[in-house]
């Protein structure tokens, strides 16, 4: 269980980042969750997690962008100051949106970069420190489908997220000796996440065809895959591929 630990989940106000901070709290961790920008997803996300803590735990909102150092180093002094040194990070935070290389900009390619990849290096390098001090860490890079193979949605989608899994393995070598395991989760067709959550229950019934079992994914299936990596001290640099049989390797 996670009494006295503390998590950071980045874009834990929606989807599969709300899955899993609320995952934490019920298992008694201290959450912080950071958003860009949409404050009444925050609150409604605030409340959902506070009915669930008890008097020893706390759930922190942090508005401001993953993909800007200066925003996560700001971030990390409230989490540390407010709910202490952190055990437990989710880089989850994610744009996605379908472009092909004709139609793709510089400032496209470099806000997906951006807030997709180097949000994952700035917040990971904010809190090794802290986990190396405890000889405890759990780190958890939500990647995608896109990483292992041709992207859907771009170029630019599948490089930010291939990029997380060379982050991943690289991180896991370097912090295995210390307690720290760094793994990825590479999910697809999340229905209510995302893109997917606003389409209609039509459109969704379309992704059944392009996956191997009856029915494609939710929240529940990447939480599952997140609960598993954060109490498997054994499990690390892997990537679990959490998406009905599309893609194996
Ligand atoms: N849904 C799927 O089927 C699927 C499949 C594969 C991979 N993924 C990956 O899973 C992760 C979560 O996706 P989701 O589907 O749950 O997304 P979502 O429902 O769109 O939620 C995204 C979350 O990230 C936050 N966010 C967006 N840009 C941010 C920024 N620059 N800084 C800080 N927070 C930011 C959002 O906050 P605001 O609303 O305030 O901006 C929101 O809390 C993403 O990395 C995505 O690429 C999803």
């Amino acid at each position: 269980m996670m009494e006295q630990m503390v998590a950071v989940v980045t874009g834990g106000t929606r989807g599969i980042g709300l899955g899993i901070a609320k995952t934490l709290v019920k298992q008694g961790a201290s959450v912080a969750v950071t958003y860009k920008e949409d404050d009444a997803a925050a609150r409604k996300a605030k409340d959902q997690m506070e009915n669930l803590i008890d008097e020893k735990q706390e759930v922190l909102l942090l508005k401001g962008d993953a993909g800007d150092p200066e925003a996560v180093k700001e971030h990390h002094r409230e989490v540390h100051d407010k709910l202490g040194s952190v055990n437990v990070l989710v880089n989850n935070a994610g744009i996605m949106f379908k472009k092909s290389f004709e139609e793709l900009t510089i400032s496209d390619w470099d806000n997906t970069i951006r807030i997709n990849l180097s949000s994952a290096f700035y917040w990971s390098a904010q809190v090794i420190p802290g986990m190396k001090n405890q000889k405890y860490g759990r780190i958890v890079n939500i990647a995608s489908v896109a990483a292992r193979g041709p992207s859907v949605l771009g170029p630019h989608y599948a490089a930010s997220k291939a990029g997380l899994l060379g982050l991943t393995k690289f991180a896991a070598r370097d912090l295995g000796s210390f307690g720290i395991t760094v793994n990825a989760i590479a999910p697809a067709f999340i229905e209510d996440a995302g893109i997917f959550a606003e389409w209609s229950d039509e459109q969704r019934a379309s992704l059944k065809d392009k996956v191997l079992v009856p029915q494609i994914g939710n929240v529940e299936d990447v939480v599952r895959a997140f609960e598993y990596l954060l109490y498997s001290p054994f499990v690390t640099g892997v990537t679990l591929d959490v998406n009905g049989g599309v893609f194996m390797i």
